[in-house]
């Protein structure tokens, strides 16, 4: 009999990825997603993956009721994993009341829900957005959480703490909270990959997509950081590296493997890379010329962060392995994908 899980934002970027590969791993999935920020189509793409198409139900998770009444007509759901949250850091500026009651009513529910239909184990998508501008690099999970920066930001460190609280409270949840650095590329196949809605705010689908000639130009915001190339550092970190990671988790909390009944692991590579450094190996990778212009630093944003690996690799026992060059010729494949089924 195979375990379900739930995949909250199974059909966004992070939750499609990962849907393939608890499928590919012999799990069933119930995806549930209110298509508020991606698109049915994702289905199709992961049945042509894994040749199978998932369960899907489309609510919101705001909605208590729907949230109970989704858990009693599937039972024996054996964990969640929660992507789903607005995840826009300027919007999130401009809309706090929007982004606090949809990411943490959502997870609230969620956790009730748990506790009403006797479901332990609980997977949190958080971010490396919690430690904004760590003292000391790499961070460790142990770093110091600084105080959020965006409302997006705080609704990460408020979940993680409302997670921490339920759990201290001697609820039977167990959970382990995942802090993705920064998630890019595209799944091998090019079936599935990142869609953003309107202009991307993230760098590499900005690249694809001015490499593709749909945004004249790339600018790089600031090159005047204490940086080697002036431009500023991050983690990146290939989607189906990620993906696997939660798939880990899940067998650990499964198995009983985990230490305590909250544990938290950075996803990363552990190597911090610069704007132009991304820019000059898509350059190289594929081989296409991206105009780019140099412009004043983005507001809000942090000079350089990267993980500490040690603890996902020694204690999860996960690691990442995709090069940069193949996760971005994944990127580019999946672009020009996009672009075609479009124009098809
Ligand atoms: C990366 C670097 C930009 C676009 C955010 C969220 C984080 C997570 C990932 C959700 C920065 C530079 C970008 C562009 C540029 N989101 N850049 N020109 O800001 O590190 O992280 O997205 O979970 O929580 O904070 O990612 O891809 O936006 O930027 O120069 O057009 O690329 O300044 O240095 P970021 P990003």
């Amino acid at each position: 009999m195979k375990k379900l899980v739930v995949v909250t934002g199974g059909t966004g970027f992070i939750g499609s990825h990962t849907t393939v590969e608890l499928m590919e791993a012999g799990y069933e999935v119930l995806i549930i997603d209110d298509l508020s920020n991606s698109r049915i189509e994702v289905l199709e793409g992961i049945e042509m993956i894994t040749g199978r198409k998932p369960m899907f139900e489309k609510f919101d998770l705001c909605d208590r009721g729907k949230v109970m009444d989704c858990f009693k007509n599937h039972p024996g759901i054996a964990a969640i994993i929660h992507f789903a949250a607005h995840k826009a850091v300027p919007e999130s500026v401009d809309k706090p009341l929007m982004y606090y009651e949809n990411n943490l009513l959502s997870l609230i529910n969620l956790l009730e829900a748990m506790k009403e239909h006797g479901i332990k184990y609980f997977v949190f998508s958080s971010s490396c957005t919690v430690y904004g501008q760590p003292d000391t690099l790499p961070v460790t999970e142990t770093s110091p959480i600084k105080k959020a920066t965006s409302p997006y930001g705080n609704t990460k460190q408020i979940a993680e703490d409302i997670i921490q609280d339920v759990v201290s409270a001697g609820d039977p949840v167990e959970a382990i909270l995942l802090r993705y650095f920064n998630p890019i590329g595209a799944h091998p196949s090019a079936l599935i990959g990142e869609l953003p809605i309107g202009i991307p705010l993230n760098l590499v689908p900005f690249i694809t997509q001015t490499a593709i000639g749909i945004r004249e130009e790339l600018k790089v915001f600031g090159d005047d950081y204490n940086t080697p190339d002036g431009s500023a550092i991050r983690d990146y970190i290939n989607v189906v590296d990620l993906s696997r990671a939660h798939v880990v988790s899940i067998e650990r909390l499964l198995a009983g493997k985990n230490k305590s009944a909250l544990e938290t692991f950075n996803l990363g590579t552990g190597k911090g890379l610069s704007v132009l450094e991304i820019i000059n190996t898509f350059e190289k990778t594929t081989g296409v010329k991206i105009n780019y212009r140099i412009v004043d630093r983005r507001e809000g944003d942090i000079e350089q962060v990267y993980a500490d690996t040690n603890l996902a690799n020694n204690e999860l026992g996960w690691k990442a392995t995709i090069s940069l060059e193949e996760t971005l010729r994944s990127a580019w494949k999946w672009e020009q994908y996009i672009r075609q089924e479009n124009n098809g």
